[in-house]
C-alpha cells in the first residue's frame, strides 16, 4: 500500500527527515512513536503533500503509484487522508455539507457524477450510526466552538465518509483527553478492515491500549531507529527513548 525509501525532507535548508523507510500493507496497523520534535508531524505532512517540506530525496509510492509529485488534493483523491486536513472553522457550513462537498469533489476527480442525494443520505447515516454520532452534531457549523472530542469525532466521520485507503492521523499534539482517545480509537477499531491502511502518530502509549498495531516504529532524529510489534510501545511506556540512544551509540 504505502511504500517509503530513504525519504528526505528540509524546511528552510533545515534536514528534518533524514532517510525514512517504512512500507505500510493493506490491512495493517502501523503506530509511529517517537519524542517531541522528531520529525513525526512533518512525516505525516510528506506523506500527505505539504509544500512547506522540500522533499530532496527518497521514494514515495500508493499502490506502487509514484505520488511524490502530486498536490494533496490528488493524494487525498486517491485515498490519503490525513487528520487535520480540514481543521478550518467554517461558520455556516454544517459537519455534514461539508462532508457532502468533499465526497463529491473526490468523484469528480475520478470522472463520476455527484452522488444523488437519497444515496448521500443513507450513506451519511449508515457511518454517523456505526460511530454513534449524533444527528444534531451532523447539523453543526464545522469546527465552529467544538470541544477537544467533537474535533475528533468530525474527523473520524471524515475518515469513514471518504473510506480512505491509506489514513494517516496524528495524534501528538492534540491534548486528548480519554473520551477524545477513545473516540478516535473507536473509529479506527470500526473502520480498519482488509483493504485499507492506518498510521496513527503518537506520543502516548495509552492511545495503543484502544488501538492495537500491528508494528510500533520509533522515530528519532529524522530516522525510524527501530521497529517492532505491540510489546514496543509497553517498553517505551516503561524506560522512555533514552535506552534507544543507548542501543543505537553501542
Ligand atoms: N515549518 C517549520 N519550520 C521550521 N522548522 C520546522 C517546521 N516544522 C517542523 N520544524 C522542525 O522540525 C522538527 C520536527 O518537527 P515535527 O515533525 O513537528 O516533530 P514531532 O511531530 O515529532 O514533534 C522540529 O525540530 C521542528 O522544530
Ligand atoms: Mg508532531
Amino acid at each position: 500500500m504505502l511504500h517509503v525509501k530513504d525519504l528526505h525532507a528540509s524546511v528552510n535548508e533545515k534536514d528534518i527527515l533524514k532517510g525514512i523507510n517504512l512500507d505500510v500493507k493493506a490491512g495493517e496497523v502501523h503506530a509511529i512513536m517517537g519524542p517531541n520534535g522528531s520529525g513525526k508531524s512533518t512525516l505525516a505532512a510528506v506523506i500527505a503533500g505539504k509544500d512547506t517540506f522540500e522533499v530532496s530525496k527518497g521514494e514515495l509510492t500508493l499502490n506502487n503509484e509514484d505520488i511524490s509529485e502530486l498536490d494533496p488534493e490528488e493524494r487525498a483523491h486517491k485515498g490519503v487522508f490525513m487528520s487535520f486536513q480540514y481543521p478550518v472553522e467554517i461558520p455556516g457550513v454544517s459537519v455534514t455539507n461539508f462532508i457532502k462537498t468533499a465526497i463529491n469533489e473526490t468523484r469528480k476527480a475520478k470522472g463520476l457524477k455527484d452522488m444523488p442525494a437519497s444515496e448521500m443520505l443513507k450513506f451519511i447515516k449508515e457511518k454517523a450510526d456505526l460511530l454513534e454520532i449524533d444527528r444534531k452534531f451532523l447539523s453543526r457549523s464545522l469546527n465552529e466552538g467544538f470541544s477537544g472530542g467533537e474535533k475528533k469525532r468530525n474527523e473520524i466521520f471524515q475518515m469513514a465518509m471518504l473510506e480512505p485507503k491509506l489514513a494517516i492521523l496524528d495524534e501528538t499534539d492534540s491534548g486528548l483527553d480519554i473520551d477524545a482517545l477513545k473516540i478516535v480509537a473507536n473509529g479506527v477499531n470500526k473502520l480498519r478492515s482488509k483493504d485499507n491502511a492506518v498510521v496513527v502518530i503518537t506520543h502516548y502509549q495509552r492511545l495503543l491500549d484502544y488501538i492495537v498495531p500491528d508494528f510500533v516504529h520509533v522515530l528519532m532524529n529524522g530516522k525510524i531507529v527501530k521497529s517492532g510489534t505491540k510489546e514496543l510501545a509497553y517498553e517505551l511506556e516503561e524506560k522512555g527513548y533514552d535506552w534507544i540512544k543507548e542501543e543505537i551509540n553501542a
